[in-house]
């Protein structure tokens, strides 16, 4: 089984891109199922049923979500209906929304799911419990898991990455929209990278306007901060993974988009 996981997915370049390149990047890459953080596709902050249908259709399988899951409320019934899009399960419960999902990639069953991190967060429920929690639901229904941690700190993300090895095949970081040099597989068999890094423009800072976030920052002054256009890059990690569930190998992913 081998399965792409693309990070935060940013804008309109960062959408366009996937939607243009990914069933070529799934058929030169042999890729049998793709997972994306999709926390960033409307304007650089949520995502609209229109765009969660468009990545579907672009051949994305699963997407899950972030601190921005909010951001479009309109999203709310696909949430809520669907069982190709998660919210991180660390949420307060009555959230719309699962925290995980199956999905059937033909070779077997990989369960996803989604958690925050609390270093430098807004406060949410220990994802360390909650992920005992769901590994226990899962039980024998997946051959594969992936877990998406959406966090701040590197030290958070290891922490969790040490906390699950052995016991999920992946855990990759989103949120901080740059990857990280520490792909690797864990003493104990599972595939880890602090942060896979984004889709979309790396001519920014983390995928906004530069001069924007600078005049910002220098001058306190009140800059609405837009999606920037420049440098368009995929990046994200592949897993090749056999039976049982642990990889046999995790490469980091990054395709750099022709823009000219
Ligand atoms: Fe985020
Ligand atoms: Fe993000």
């Amino acid at each position: 089984m081998r399965l792409l996981f693309l990070g935060d997915i940013v804008g309109k370049p960062g959408y366009q891109a996937v939607c243009s390149h990914l069933a070529e990047i799934r058929d030169h890459n042999q890729i049998d199922v793709v997972v994306a953080n999709a926390e960033n596709v409307d304007n650089g902050s949520g995502l609209t049923p229109d765009q969660y249908r468009g990545l579907l259709d672009s051949g994305v399988d699963v997407l899950t979500m972030g601190d921005h899951l909010t951001r479009c409320s309109a999203i709310s019934p696909v949430l809520k209906e669907s069982r190709q899009i998660i919210r991180p399960a660390n949420l307060p419960t009555k959230a719309v929304g699962m925290g995980w999902t199956t999905f059937d990639t033909g070779a077997g069953k990989l369960a996803v799911i989604s958690l925050l991190g609390r270093v430098y967060m807004r406060p949410v429920d220990c994802p360390f419990h909650a992920v005992d929690r769901i590994l226990g639901e899962i039980g024998e229904q997946a051959d594969w898991i992936l877990v998406d941690f959406h966090a701040e700190a590197t030290g958070d993300k290891q922490l969790i990455g040490r906390f699950l090895d052995g016991r999920v095949t992946a855990v990759l970081g989103t949120h901080t929209h740059v990857p990280t040099a520490d792909t690797c597989i864990l003493p104990k068999g599972t595939a880890f990278q602090c942060d896979v890094g984004m889709c979309g423009p790396h001519e920014s800072i983390l995928g906004r306007k530069i001069e924007q976030v600078l005049k910002h920052t220098l001058h306190a002054a009140p800059v609405r901060f837009h999606v920037a256009n420049d440098d368009v890059r995929l990046c994200g990690a592949i897993i090749d993974a056999g039976s049982p569930m642990l990889p046999r190998t995790i490469e980091r992913f990054e395709k750099r988009i022709d823009q000219r």
